[in-house]
C-alpha cells in the first residue's frame, strides 16, 4: 500500500466516524452537573437553603428547602410533639387525681325512677356524629405528630404504613362531615349557651363539682358546660378553617403560610384535645346518671333537679302550660 493509499483510507475512517456521532457530540454531558450527594446532606445539616435548577420563569421555584422550612421541621417534630403527648397525658392525669380525690359524682338524693327528656333524637345524632368524628381526627392527626417515633417502633414499617395510610384517607375524608355536625350543634344549642349572671355564682360555686351536696342552679347547660360548647365551636371552627387550607394548599398561599396553617391546627387539635378528654370523663364515667343524657335521651328527675334545677322548672312550667292547652275544649 502506498502512502497515499494509507492517508485517504485513514481520512475515510475518520469522515465516517465523524458523520454517523454528530449526535453525541452534541449532547449534554449528564454527570456533570448532578446532584452532588455530600453537598446536599452538607445543606440539609446547615442552615443553608437547598437548591437546584428550574428552566421556568420562576426561579425561586428551585428552592427545594430553605432555612424557615428547617425551622418548622424542628418546631413540628420537638414542639408539637411534646405538646400534643402533654395535652393529652396531663389532662388523664389530671383527671385520675380528680377521681381518686372526689369519686364518682353520684346523684346525692338516689334516682327517683322518673325521667325526663334531655335530649331529643336530632341532637344526639348531631353530637354522636360530632364526637366520633372529632375521635377518630385526633387519633389520626396524633399519629402524624407522633406516630413515627411512638407508634411505628411498636407495631413496625408494614402496620404502622397501612395504619397511616387509612389514617390519612379518614383524617381528609371525616373532616367533611365533622364540620356539618358542628354546624348543627351551634344551630341547635347556641341559644342555650349565652352567658349569663346565673353562671357567675355556678363558677363561686366550683359548679358544685369539688363537694358533695353542693348544687349550684343551673338553666340547660351550666358555665362549665358552656365553655366546653364555645371551645368546641371556636376550636372546631378554627380546625376547620385551617384543615381546609392544608388540604387545599393552592389556596393557602406560599409553603411558608401552609406551615403556618399546619402549626395552628396542630395547637388547637392539642388544646381542644385536652379539653374533650375532660368532658368526656364527666359525660361518662365521672357523674352518675349523665351518659344517659346522649344515651336514650331521657334523664333521671333526681339528677336533673340536682345539675340543672332551672331547666327543669322551665320543662315542667311549659308541659303544664301545654296540658292546660290541650285540655281546654275548643270552642
Ligand atoms: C365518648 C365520648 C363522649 C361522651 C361519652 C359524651 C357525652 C356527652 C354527654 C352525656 C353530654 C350531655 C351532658 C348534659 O346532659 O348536659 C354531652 C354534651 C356535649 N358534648 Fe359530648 N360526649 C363525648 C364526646 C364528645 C366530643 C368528642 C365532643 C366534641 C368534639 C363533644 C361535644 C359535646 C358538646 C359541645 C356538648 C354540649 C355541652 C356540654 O354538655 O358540655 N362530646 N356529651
Amino acid at each position: 500500500m502506498t502512502y497515499l493509499t494509507k492517508l485517504l483510507l485513514a481520512l475515510g475512517v475518520v469522515l465516517a466516524f465523524g458523520l454517523a456521532a454528530p449526535e453525541v457530540q452534541a449532547q449534554v454531558n449528564p454527570t456533570e452537573r448532578s446532584v452532588n450527594e455530600d453537598a446536599l446532606f452538607q445543606a440539609l445539616g446547615s442552615n443553608a437553603p437547598i437548591t437546584g435548577r428550574v428552566t421556568i420563569p420562576d426561579q425561586a421555584a428551585g428552592a427545594l428547602i430553605k432555612p424557615e422550612n428547617k425551622a418548622w421541621a424542628v418546631l413540628q417534630g420537638q414542639t408539637l410533639h411534646t405538646l400534643s403527648i402533654w395535652a393529652v397525658v396531663g389532662m388523664v392525669a389530671l383527671l385520675a387525681a380528680f377521681y381518686a380525690v372526689r369519686g364518682k359524682i353520684r346523684i346525692d338524693s338516689g334516682p327517683s325512677g322518673r325521667t325526663i327528656l334531655r335530649f331529643n333524637a336530632i341532637e344526639r345524632f348531631a353530637h354522636w356524629t360530632l364526637a366520633s368524628t372529632f375521635i377518630i381526627l385526633a387519633l389520626s392527626g396524633l399519629n402524624l405528630i407522633i406516630g413515627k417515633t411512638m407508634i411505628l417502633p411498636l407495631i413496625g414499617e408494614n402496620a404502622f404504613g397501612t395504619l397511616s395510610a387509612w389514617g390519612k384517607i379518614a383524617h381528609n375524608f371525616l373532616a367533611w362531615p365533622f364540620m356539618a355536625a358542628l354546624i348543627m350543634i351551634f344551630l341547635l344549642w347556641v341559644i342555650h349557651n349565652v352567658p349569663s349572671k346565673i353562671d357567675l355564682e355556678w363558677i363561686k360555686q366550683g359548679g358544685g363539682l369539688f363537694k358533695k351536696g353542693v348544687h349550684p342552679p343551673a338553666r340547660k347547660f351550666n358555665a362549665g358546660q358552656k365553655v366546653i360548647f364555645w371551645a368546641v365551636i371556636i376550636g372546631g371552627a378554627g380546625l376547620s378553617w385551617t384543615g381546609i387550607m392544608l388540604l387545599f394548599p393552592a389556596e393557602a398561599g406560599a409553603p411558608a403560610d401552609w406551615q403556618f396553617f399546619q402549626i395552628i391546627h396542630a395547637l388547637i387539635a392539642a388544646g381542644l384535645s385536652a379539653i374533650v378528654i375532660a368532658h368526656i370523663y364527666i359525660g361518662s364515667v365521672g357523674m352518675e346518671g349523665a351518659f344517659d343524657a346522649m344515651g336514650s335521651g331521657e334523664v333521671d328527675e333526681n339528677w336533673a333537679k340536682e345539675h340543672h334545677s332551672l331547666w327543669v322548672e322551665e320543662v315542667k312550667t311549659s308541659q303544664s302550660r301545654n296540658n292546660a292547652q290541650a285540655s281546654t275544649p275548643a270552642e
